[in-house]
């Protein structure tokens, strides 16, 4: 089993791109069964299904991918160290407990402002999708981080599909609500279901991912399968797990920590190392997974992403607009 194989390598091993790179080559049988329904479809459309995996191509996807990927956090701490309240809220808890959740079949209801409503198979859409790998860093705002190649779509190229009309300014993404299979939503640590925003525009910039794995793999429970949100300009609070959920809205959605907590936690939730969450600094970051020598770096604006993002929020007070 490919997790078996993964956890040969000690806990202290930094060099998370041999891993990677071992992990590669050990996975190519599930990525190939994973990818085999987008290469039919890139194939009847003519396309070579090697476009869908090509690293090298993949990686000029965005300048910081090749640094990054020499900092990639070891599969074993991204799948272990999770945060996903509707399995507890110990970092442990998701690992453990989230093997409850049933992801397949799974629906996605498309709702409000949009030309094209509906309950949507997640098959179906992927159908539509051309699966990428792309490494983005995940900074928590409790201040730690971690490197990820996720797998996953364009949240733009998706969000065309459906058609917006010219009155959705929002995004609204719904996270599935079922006590039953979600222990952690019998109780009252969140109001649920767990719902985030984007502004229109945020969702439809390039970076915006809609995540359906990671190391080549379909996504762990506990990473929010099988699809989520990474929006890696802002706290991983904003990238949402487990969606059944879209809604286009001419409102600004009201989102879960928002709500358990204004103060501490904005709409926006930029990371911006400037502006401290009202309990503890936001400057410094701790590396998941790191050596005991290196354990925390300084937090870079927009996570290091400004020259992709930092338009978006011109003449806007970050500070007001945390
Ligand atoms: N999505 C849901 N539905 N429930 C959650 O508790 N936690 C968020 C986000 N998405 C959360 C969620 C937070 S606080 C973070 S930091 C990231 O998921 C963590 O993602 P990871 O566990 O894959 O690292």
């Amino acid at each position: 089993m490919l997790i078996k194989k993964l956890q040969r390598f000690t806990e202290n091993e930094v060099t998370p791109k041999e891993l990677y790179d071992n992990s590669r080559a050990l996975i190519s049988a599930s990525r190939r069964q994973f990818l085999a329904q987008s290469s039919t479809v890139m194939l009847a459309a003519g396309l070579a299904p090697a476009t869908l995996w090509a690293s090298d191509e993949l990686s000029s996807f965005h300048s910081n991918q090749s640094v990054l990927r020499s900092e990639l956090t070891p599969y074993k701490y991204v799948t272990t160290y999770n945060n996903f309240y509707e399995f507890g809220t110990a970092k442990s808890d998701p690992a453990v407990k989230a093997q409850t959740l049933k992801t397949k079949p799974w629906h996605v209801s498309i709702e409000g402002e949009v030309g094209k409503p509906g309950v949507y198979d997640l098959e179906d859409i992927l159908k539509r999708q051309s699966l990428e790998e792309r490494i983005y860093r995940l900074r928590c705002v409790e201040a730690w981080s971690m490197v990820v190649p996720w797998v996953g779509f364009s949240l733009a190229a998706f969000i065309k599909q459906l058609e917006p009309t010219s009155k959705a300014k929002f995004v609204e993404f719904t996270t599935l609500h079922d006590p039953e299979q979600m222990p952690g939503q019998r109780g009252g640590s969140l109001k649920w279901p767990y719902v985030e925003g984007l502004r229109m525009d945020e969702a439809m910039n390039p970076l915006s991912l809609m995540a359906t794995g990671l190391y080549g793999e379909q996504l762990p429970n506990q990473n929010g399968a099988p699809l989520r949100l990474v929006v890696p300009w802002k706290y991983g609070f904003k990238s949402i797990k487990s969606i059944v959920k879209i809604r286009f809205t001419e409102t600004m959605p009201v989102t879960s920590w928002n709500q358990a907590a204004s103060r501490e936690y904005g709409f926006y939730a930029n990371v911006n190392p400037q502006v401290s969450h009202p309990r503890w600094s936001q400057r410094r970051e701790r590396v998941i997974g790191a050596s005991l020598f290196n354990p925390k770096r300084n937090t870079e604006i927009f996570n290091g992403y400004a020259d992709e993002v930092a338009h978006l929020y011109k003449g806007m007070n970050l500070k007001e607009f945390f």
